[in-house]
């Protein structure tokens, strides 16, 4: 259904996003591709729906080359959902939705009343229907997000880590919720996620990427922890770091490492590292790239997006999801106020697990 021919993608800057690329995506499958911060899911994935064109390489939905089609009629067929879900923050829920079915010409009648039909589809109470985005939940907005990518019927929904910003329990109703709903509806869904759990648990079929934008083994999950294809895998898969015991292991005997935070509203002066940024009540903002100077008061809009956060003392497992999931490498540790107090490595994670487990 989607296939990727060869594909590479070069930024003008020189970075190999994505590194001669071939997969396949069966039919009415969920796909997971799952790898580390950067390792090129996110190019790969908007190859799919033309925001971004491969350097070279091919990529076919359904058979035809979506460089011969017109992108925003490709982009009808495509569901598209995002971490932030994306939504309108001036309409209704209800609206968000309903916006979808009305830009293919839908009346607004009738555009609302699917709406309806897909809110309840997507497990919300019709009455949050009423409200606008801000008056909702992280969980409750992705779901919004989801209904509103399945309002056009679309054949085939990209997901770039729709449910990473929102806690782990309600993470798990989520995927609950994909699933129920993918044995509904059939669709063609490619799923990105840095987190192998949520691979495992989704993925009919799971790609793990490697940094450079490498396909490191591309299997059913059975596959992938039975017989991962290398170093890299079998670490990522963490079959043998014991990966499902970092849920139960407490991060009391994981060294924080120093950082200095850079705060929001002042000049920045070039570093040769990427740098949080945090507010006045050092809460972290998001990461400054590598080799920016700022000489304006810094603002969030020069900054990356920041991945979770690790509550001190909290599970492994959330330590381990942190710095998998910041651009710098660097897991962010907040105390109970949310302030910052440190960072760590996925290294020093697994140096704690291994410790754990060699102490009888
Ligand atoms: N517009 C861009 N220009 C230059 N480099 C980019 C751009 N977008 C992404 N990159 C780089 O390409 C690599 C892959 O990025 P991305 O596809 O976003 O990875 P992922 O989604 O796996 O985190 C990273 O090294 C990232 O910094
Ligand atoms: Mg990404």
């Amino acid at each position: 259904m989607i296939e990727f021919q060869a594909v590479r993608k070069e930024y003008p800057n020189g970075t190999v996003a994505v590194h001669e690329l071939s997969l396949s995506v069966p039919e009415g499958t969920i796909t997971v591709l799952v790898g580390p911060s950067g390792c090129g899911k996110t190019t790969l994935m908007r190859m799919v729906n033309r925001m971004i064109d491969p350097t070279s390489g091919r990529v076919l939905v359904d058979g035809a080359d979506v460089r011969d089609r017109d992108p925003a009629d490709l982009r009808r067929g495509i569901g598209y959902v995002i971490q932030q879900a994306g939504l309108f923050p001036h309409r209704t829920v209800l609206d968000n939705v309903a916006t979808v079915p009305m830009l293919s010409g839908a009346t607004r009648r009738a555009a609302r009343a699917r709406a309806a039909e897909l809110l309840d589809r997507v497990g919300l109470p019709a009455e949050l229907g009423r409200r606008y985005p801000v008056q909702l939940s992280g969980g409750q907005q992705q779901r919004v997000g989801v209904a509103r990518a399945l309002a056009a019927d679309p054949p085939v929904l990209l997901m770039d880590e729709p449910f990473s910003a929102v806690d782990p329990v309600v993470r798990e109703d989520l995927q609950n919720e994909l699933l129920r709903l993918q044995d509904e509806l059939d669709k063609t869904v490619l799923f990105v996620t840095h987190d192998i759990d949520e691979a495992i648990t989704l993925g009919e079929r799971v790609a793990v990427l490697r940094q450079g934008g490498h396909l490191a083994q591309y299997a059913d999950p059975d596959h992938l922890l039975a017989e991962p294809a290398d170093d890299f895998v079998t670490t990522f898969v963490g079959r043998d770091r014991g990966y499902r015991r970092l849920s139960f292991v407490d991060s009391a005997a994981l060294p924080l490492r120093h950082a200095d935070p850079v705060p929001l509203g002042e000049p920045v002066a070039d570093a040769p590292d990427w740098r949080l940024a945090v507010d006045a009540d050092r809460r972290p903002r998001g990461w400054l790239p590598p080799g920016t100077a700022v000489t304006d008061p810094l603002t969030e809009d020069r900054l990356v997006a920041g991945g979770s956060l690790h509550p001190e003392h909290g599970p492994l497992r959330g330590a381990l999801d942190a710095a998998l999931s910041a651009p710098s490498g660097l897991g962010v540790v907040v105390d109970a106020d949310g302030g910052f107090r440190g960072v760590v490595t996925a290294d020093d994670v697994l140096a704690v697990l291994r410790d754990a487990r060699d102490r009888p």
